[in-house]
């Protein structure tokens, strides 16, 4: 078992990372709390819910679900939650129990926010993406039309719960996709979780317990340090981007749909620590151990027919360079990078450029 401690000036809470901890539901609620009100998918309430019911045991309850799926990361969503909270006797002494997904996270986090002007919230993720990375931190929101969360809220959590027990069910990929963030947090903080997941690749493949409880660990201990040090995107958070700048260029021009999240991060990372190598920042052994362990964790989707001058220009500059615009996160060694803004195109270009060959050979 874990505790992180995530300190914030909105709230101080636990991310606890610890098998079985759902049936700990009750020991976090409030001993007031109004009604509850469990936000879920019907898949996963389907595979997981009975844990969730368990643990409210007599604590009276409504399940609500959301659909699920990027696409349905909306206002609209949100909305319409509202009004079934509203309509089941829901008010400001109500609370909210994510569980699922990312996308749980967030909408359900968002919900939380506004309902009444802000009720407590208690995150459950049940993917590998969601424990290490959306569950954390207090970022919530849904998307528009023109992008991905551009409408949202800082909203703490009561407590994050973190249950490596549900990941058996997760379909492979989206496994892969969650181990990618966490190469990201070795890559950019610490160089003994890399060296896991560059030791043990097959026991991380396989979920084997042990090793599954101590990356994840090891990634939630990173999360909850930079939020605690920075909760709104100072400096120190944006180190969370390494391998964001590129990959949110490459899901925006796949559509949102041939990649998912932490596979474009990892295409993203490929790139970072190109451009890291070029611009003389990271050794080339270094840079081929973080090539190798993203590797390692693939393959991801085919990326023929993109085009890297396409990619370039998604990063938001129409100018020779992309000073002053774009932030670059560059790993300087294994397990530290600096925010590099000013980087020259021509080594951005070139670093995508190399970044599809290695997709393609991958
Ligand atoms: N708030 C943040 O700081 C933050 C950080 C990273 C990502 N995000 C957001 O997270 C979202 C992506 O989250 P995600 O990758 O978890 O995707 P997701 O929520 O869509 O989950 C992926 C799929 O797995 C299913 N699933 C969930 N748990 C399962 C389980 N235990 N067994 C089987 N199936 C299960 C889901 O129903 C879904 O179909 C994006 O919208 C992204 O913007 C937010
Ligand atoms: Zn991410």
């Amino acid at each position: 078992m874990a505790n992180y401690r995530v300190q914030t000036p909105q709230r101080a809470y636990d991310a606890i990372v610890e098998r079985g901890c759902i049936a700990r539901i009750d020991e976090f609620l409030p001993a007031r709390a109004g009604r509850i009100f469990v936000v879920t998918t019907s898949d996963v309430w389907g595979l997981h819910g009975d844990r969730v019911k368990k643990a409210l045991g007599a604590r009276e309850h409504q399940v609500l679900f959301f659909p699920g799926g990027e696409p349905r990361k909306r206002l609209a969503e949100v909305e319409a939650l509202a009004e079934q909270m509203m309509e089941a006797g829901g008010d400001r002494g109500s609370l909210i129990v994510a569980f699922g997904g990312g996308i749980v996270t967030d909408v359900a986090g968002f919900l939380a926010a506004v309902f009444m002007r802000g009720i407590p919230v208690m995150q459950i993720a049940t993917t590998l993406l969601a424990q290490v990375d959306a569950a954390v931190g207090g970022k919530t929101g849904v998307n528009l039309v023109a992008g991905k969360n551009l409408v949202g809220a800082f909203h703490q959590p009561l407590v994050v719960l973190i249950d490596p027990d549900v990941l058996h069910t997760l379909p492979e990929r989206e496994y892969r996709a969650g181990l990618y963030e966490i190469i990201k947090c070795g890559v950019i903080r610490d160089a003994e979780l890399f060296r896991v997941l560059a030791d043990d690749r097959e026991r991380v493949l396989a979920q084997d317990p042990k090793t599954v409880d101590a990356i994840i660990a090891g990634a939630v201990k990173i999360k909850a340090e930079v939020v605690t040090a920075d909760e709104r995107e100072g400096d120190l958070r944006r180190i969370l981007n390494f391998g964001h700048t590129v990959g949110h260029a490459l899901e925006a021009e796949t559509g949102y749909t041939r990649f998912l999240h932490g596979e474009a991060v990892a295409f993203g990372m490929h790139a970072a620590t190109t451009i890291a190598e070029i611009s003389g920042r990271l050794s080339a052994d270094d840079a081929s151990a973080i090539h190798a362990v993203i590797r390692g964790y693939g393959p991801i989707p085919a990326v023929d027919g993109i085009s890297a001058a396409n990619l370039l220009a998604r990063l938001g500059s129409d100018k020779k360079t992309v000073q002053g615009k774009v932030h670059f996160v560059l790993p300087v060694t294994i397990g530290e990078v600096a925010v590099v803004s000013g980087v020259a195109e021509a080594h951005v270009l070139e670093a995508i450029e190399t970044a599809l060959g290695q997709a393609v050979q991958a």
